[in-house]
């Protein structure tokens, strides 16, 4: 089969979709890869790197023409106008973008929105929020540390002792476990927060202390169980007793990390303006649920704060708010490396061995990642 690789075009986008690594297989099961020029470099990969691996170097219409396409972002109006009705995307085609992904239904694109796959044990290696959410979480917390005027470390110098810092971090997840972890390791004090009950083992295997807020009504109980491993909104209830057990936490933070979502509906507001107003000057939050949260009174879009602005760092109350959208984008080469894996583990399931494409809905992954096919939205 002929494979394109295009550069990635959205704004601020590093990474690129196949590895040296990648390709290499691709070419060895029988593919012909072509690649276009500069399409790694932000991801560290030079066009020599692909060469070397087997790949075609191209331009991006030679990239775009090919019969799958294998890309990180959903392609743009220009991207999809390039590509061939009845080729096949595979990318982080967001699946909630009901225009994005019309466009490519309309365009007669067969797309696989590879955000959709289930959260199973058979997915896991080709899990793309997994692998760039994981990144997410550990650039937070590096970004967190190099804003941050203080040592995350407690130490005892001849000059006299300083104080560990103390973390907070507010969901959970994939982002949120690695945080913990990569907070721990600088030395920090952690305490998190989740709707799921079910993470406070995971949090304290890691060195972290669960902020218990108890679940009193049935319908609290239900809400935290979530849907797919997934949270569910919870009732104001339960969110009321949850704020007061954050704020108290906050309010002594040196650092908060929020990444709490729930799929397909605006982030929750986790910390409000006057919980900024209560913590310590030089403090960081660092939202990674940025541009995801409720649209503000003026029109703009926060996070879990909503005073956090989308691809902005802003100081407000004397706090750093980090609003960075695309954390694995400032990891470009690893977040690429990880998700190129994840394309070739999809790929072998849409792929026969003599490289021919058989999309088989019996496959639930498969079936939850295709999007689009025959001019038709699919998506499930
Ligand atoms: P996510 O990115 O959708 O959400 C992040 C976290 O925010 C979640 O833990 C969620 O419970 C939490 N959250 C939502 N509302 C909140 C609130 N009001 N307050 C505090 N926290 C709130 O989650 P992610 O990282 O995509 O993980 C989703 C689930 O999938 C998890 O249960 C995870 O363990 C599971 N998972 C399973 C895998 C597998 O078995 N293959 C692989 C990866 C994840």
């Amino acid at each position: 089969m002929l494979i394109g690789v295009p550069a990635e075009t959205a704004a601020g986008e590093t990474r690129v979709a196949v590895t040296p690594e990648t390709v290499k297989k691709l070419v060895a099961s029988g593919h012909i890869v072509r690649v276009q020029s500069g399409a790694g470099v932000a991801a560290s990969v030079t066009d020599a790197a692909y060469q070397t691996a087997g790949a075609e170097i191209t331009d991006q219409a030679g990239a775009l023409s090919a019969d799958m396409v294998l890309k990180v972002r959903t392609p743009s109006d220009a991207e999809a106008s390039l590509m061939k009705p009845g080729a096949v995307v595979i990318g982080m085609l967001n699946p909630f973008d009901a225009a994005g992904l019309q466009r490519l239904a309309s365009a007669g694109i067969t797309g696989f929105a590879l955000e959709a796959a289930p959260r199973t044990t058979r997915a896991q290696s080709m899990d793309v929020l997994s692998s760039q959410a994981n990144i997410a979480g550990y650039k937070a917390v590096m970004i967190a540390a190099d804003r941050y005027q203080r040592f995350f470390p407690m130490l005892m110098t001849a000059a006299g002792t300083v104080k560990a810092a103390r973390v907070v971090i507010l969901g959970v997840g994939v982002a949120g476990l690695q945080a913990i972890a990569t907070a721990k390791r600088l030395g920090a004090v952690i305490e998190a927060s989740d709707v799921r009950p079910s993470v406070k083992e995971q949090i304290e295997s890691l060195g972290g202390k669960f902020i218990e807020v108890s679940y009193d009504t049935d319908e609290e109980k239900e809400a935290a169980v979530g849907v797919g491993g997934y949270a569910k909104p919870m009732p104001p209830s339960w969110l009321a007793r949850q704020q007061v057990e954050v704020a108290k936490r906050v309010a002594l933070a040196d650092i908060v990390i929020s990444t709490a979502l729930i799929p397909g509906r605006a982030a929750p507001t986790l910390i409000t303006e006057d919980m900024v107003k209560a913590m310590k000057p030089g403090s960081v939050i660092v939202d990674i649920a940025a541009g995801k949260g409720p649209v503000n009174p003026d029109g703009g879009v926060g996070g879990n704060c909503p005073l956090s602005e989308a691809d902005k760092t802003v100081v407000k109350h004397g706090v750093t708010i980090v609003g960075e959208t695309n954390l694995a984008a400032l990891v470009a080469a690893d977040a690429s490396a990880l998700y190129a894996r994840n394309v070739l583990d999809f790929l072998k399931l849409i792929v026969t061995k003599e490289g021919a494409l058989k999309i088989d809905l019996e496959d639930d992954i498969v079936a939850a990642c295709r999007v689009t096919q025959d001019g038709q939205v699919t998506k499930k």
